[in-house]
């Protein structure tokens, strides 16, 4: 790396975090560095954070740019019966985590009442129709709205330059995508890769519901979704045959499959084996116990 690559990485690593809770202090702070004529980057979680998070931080920590990580578990993207409630809420383990890594400004971790002001049932709500309904949002229905919802209030509350998402939620990223550019919405959205355990499971807070067992077999939905990655490039078009190969692969190894689906990367819409030049996404969704895991590979 260069000197300039050394001093760079030397000042992204001096960041120490303060926590607010109120949206009033986001916005003091944020105007306090607008005044400097800094710009601001916002690393929406819903905290029990790990190096796919943390690495989303550090690639928008540039010289000049404030980065604002939020951690609130959104209750209204989780339906009746889904996991609000066992949600890992680790905000001490997390402040530590990001107080080690240097890379954020201001951690906002806001209660349900700053959010949503108006309380859950007469919050105002957001809708990507059609997308938001399909794929994940057809095996969790509202889930969507609710994300749409919340980012576009953390997007009004922090006002950031850029906001960074990561690939592991590839629906959400490309629906956030559309939802900005309907809304003009002034913000440049960025996607950070998927981050993988070394026997390639994608992090995410929910492996933590996986027993012994179930982390063992849990690489079997990466593997999965890698045979019809290498079958399409080999020039496979059969989609739907791959994907319900993928389907059964997944039943073997104890998984209740949702959907394994090959779709047009840029917008998620299905794909058309005819285009050669195209580029997809291989997709997917299977249960493991009571750990819902999702996962992609770009093809
Ligand atoms: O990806 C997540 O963790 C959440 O869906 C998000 C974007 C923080 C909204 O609650």
């Amino acid at each position: 790396m260069s000197r300039s690559g050394d001093s760079l990485r030397t000042k992204a690593a001096a960041r120490s975090p303060r926590t607010v809770r109120t949206v009033r202090a986001v916005r003091e702070a944020i105007s306090e560095w607008r005044a400097a004529g800094e710009s601001i980057a916002f690393v929406p979680t819903m905290g029990n954070l790990h190096a796919g998070h943390l690495s989303l931080a550090r690639l928008v920590a540039e010289p000049r740019t404030r980065v604002v990580m939020s951690i609130f578990v959104n209750p209204t993207q989780f339906g009746p019966g889904e996991d609000f409630a066992a949600y890992p809420r680790t905000l001490t383990e997390d402040t530590a985590l990001v107080t080690a890594a240097g890379t954020v400004d201001l951690l906002f971790a806001p209660e349900a009442a700053d959010i949503y002001p108006f309380g859950l049932n007469s919050a105002a709500r957001v809708s990507v129709p059609e997308l938001g309904r399909e794929l994940d949002g057809a095996s969790r229905p509202g889930h969507f709205d609710g994300v749409a919802s919340v980012v576009t209030r953390l997007l009004n509350i922090v006002t950031p330059d850029v906001l960074m998402l990561g690939q592991k939620d590839y629906q959400q990223f490309i629906l956030m995508q559309r939802m900005i550019a309907d809304l003009h919405l002034p913000v440049v959205l960025r996607m950070g890769p998927t981050h993988r355990e070394p026997d390639g499971l994608a992090m995410s807070s929910r492996n933590r519901y996986l027993d012994a067992d179930q982390r063992a077999r849990a690489p079997a939905l990466q593997a999965a979704l890698a045979r019809v990655r290498d079958a399409v490039r080999g020039g496979a078009t059969n989609f739907a045959d791959l994907g319900a190969a993928a389907k059964q692969d997944l039943e073997s190894a104890g998984f209740k499959p949702d959907y394994v689906e090959v779709r047009r990367a840029a917008d998620l819409a299905a794909s058309n084996a005819a285009d050669g030049r195209e580029a997809r996404v291989v997709i997917g969704a299977a249960w493991l116990g009571r750990a819902r895991l999702i996962d992609n590979l770009l093809v």
